[in-house]
């Protein structure tokens, strides 16, 4: 493509770009926020509107915090989802990633490499699985899990052709893609972008009695759930759920797909949130704090009498287990232990919750989580998006869900004093209110 222009010609074409790409320094004369204000009205301008972000633009992050643009300070009290388990650029990891980058990126499964079977066999090994299968993204190590369920309902539980179903969680959320959305009951999630996958079926979360009813069908091949529903608001089940769900699945031979994309990797406490009740999914799908936020990486774990019903050629993606996300996760799983993160989030998402539960009940209704995937939910008199403005005036930054539930999950490396300095925040925006 570039054959045909002359090097000067590129030259300036890149200079005219990178020009472009600096919000106006003229623009942040006069108002005090003007640089936020730019780089606002650009994204409005020419991204697509499919976000309502909290208006901050950041330009840096650091362990627990972030920097906007005008350089003021900010606690991530949502970790970007929980990705950033380990805390913002984190150094090991961001030498793993400058080292790797350096040598070899990306392959394609066109041909071996010399750090993918490493990754394989450090993460199964890590997680007690036969073998993995590697994603990118959340959503798709979700897909991956369903056609893996799919695959071993026909091969092994001789599910008659096209008639396998997956059983989901009400309020599940698994992401954007086609799949993603027919397994939800959020209209603002489905509604639109029909039709939907057929095979899908949702029951009740934390519902033992509806489970054991749905699994009756023998063409049902999974139960997809997530150990506490995140993006539902940080919903948790009634202990004994997971070894209920483990012990019917078995039952009636159906797979557990548990995913733990959110919950997984130090983020409740423990390694996996599965681990509380002492059980383990015959799927387990990981993404997010699986590169620490650096770079897209998931995983789908099975053993081999559910992994190898999927044979070449019938999955894949182009940058899946690449040579970069191999190494960055290697490092990311490494810093979780090296660094005992989900103690750390186990103690402080105690400490969290007892002050949190100190708060006036008429400004904070409920408190709830595991380690430090943890909720508030605010009274409706109030409105969840202000507290969210005040708190980020006052220097924290957190995201309402569903209108009234903040998501408090700050990444895992926080410390007691930082626990304490964020949490005095919390408690002045609240009293304010
Ligand atoms: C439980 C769960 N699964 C899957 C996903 C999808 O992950 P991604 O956004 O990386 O595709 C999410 C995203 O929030 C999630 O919370």
């Amino acid at each position: 493509m570039f054959s045909k222009l002359s090097t000067r010609g590129i030259a300036s074409r890149l200079a005219s770009v990178a020009q472009r790409t600096q919000p106006k320094e003229s623009a942040a004369v006069g108002t005090e926020n003007s640089r936020s204000e730019a780089v606002f009205a650009r994204e409005q301008k020419y991204g697509a509107h499919n976000y309502h972000p909290l208006p901050v633009a950041l330009s840096r992050g650091e362990g627990v915090h972030v920097w906007d643009v005008e350089g003021k300070r900010y606690f991530d009290y949502l970790s970007a989802y929980s990705a950033v388990n380990q805390g913002h650029c984190h150094p090991k990891i961001i030498k793993a990633l400058t080292e790797q980058s350096q040598k070899l990126a990306l392959t394609s499964r066109a041909f071996y490499s010399d750090i993918l079977g490493e990754y394989e066999e450090f993460i199964t090994k890590f997680f007690g699985y036969d073998k993995v299968l590697p994603m990118n993204t959340g959503v798709e190590g979700c897909e991956t899990a369903c056609k893996l369920a799919r695959k071993w309902g026909y091969v092994k539980k001789q599910i008659p052709e096209n008639k396998a179903k997956i059983i989901f969680a009400r309020n599940n959320f698994w992401g954007r893609t086609l799949a993603a959305i027919s397994a939800s009951n959020d209209p603002s999630s489905y509604a639109g972008f029909g039709p939907y996958m057929p095979g899908f079926e949702l029951i009740d979360y934390n519902n033992v009695a509806a489970l054991e009813q749905a699994l009756q069908d023998p063409t049902v091949c999974a139960f997809m759930v997530e150990p506490i529903q995140g993006e539902a608001g940080v919903v948790v089940p009634d202990e004994g759920y997971l070894r209920k769900v483990r012990e019917l699945c078995t039952k009636h031979n159906v797979l557990w797909i548990g995913d733990e994309v959110q919950t997984g990797l130090a983020r409740t406490g423990r390694m996996l949130a599965v681990d509380y009740e002492e059980v383990r999914p015959d799927i387990l799908i990981l993404g997010k704090a699986l590169s620490g936020g650096v770079y897209p990486v998931s995983a789908a774990l099975a053993n081999d009498e559910v992994m190898l019903c999927i044979k070449p050629g019938e999955h894949g993606s182009t940058y899946g287990g690449n040579p970069l996300g191999c190494r960055v996760a290697i490092a990311a799983l490494e810093v979780l232990q090296e660094e005992k993160l989900a103690e750390n989030a186990f103690k402080m998402g105690q400490l969290l919750r007892t002050e949190l539960s100190k708060l006036p009940k008429d400004v904070v209704t409920v408190v709830r989580g595991k380690g430090l995937l943890n909720a508030i939910v605010i009274n409706p008199k109030y409105d969840a998006w202000d507290v969210c403005l005040k708190l980020r005036d006052n220097g924290l930054l957190a995201k309402p869900t569903h209108g009234d539930i903040i998501r408090f999950a700050p990444p895992l490396v926080i410390s007691e004093a930082q626990m304490l300095e964020s949490i005095d925040i919390i408690k002045k925006t609240i009293l304010s209110m």
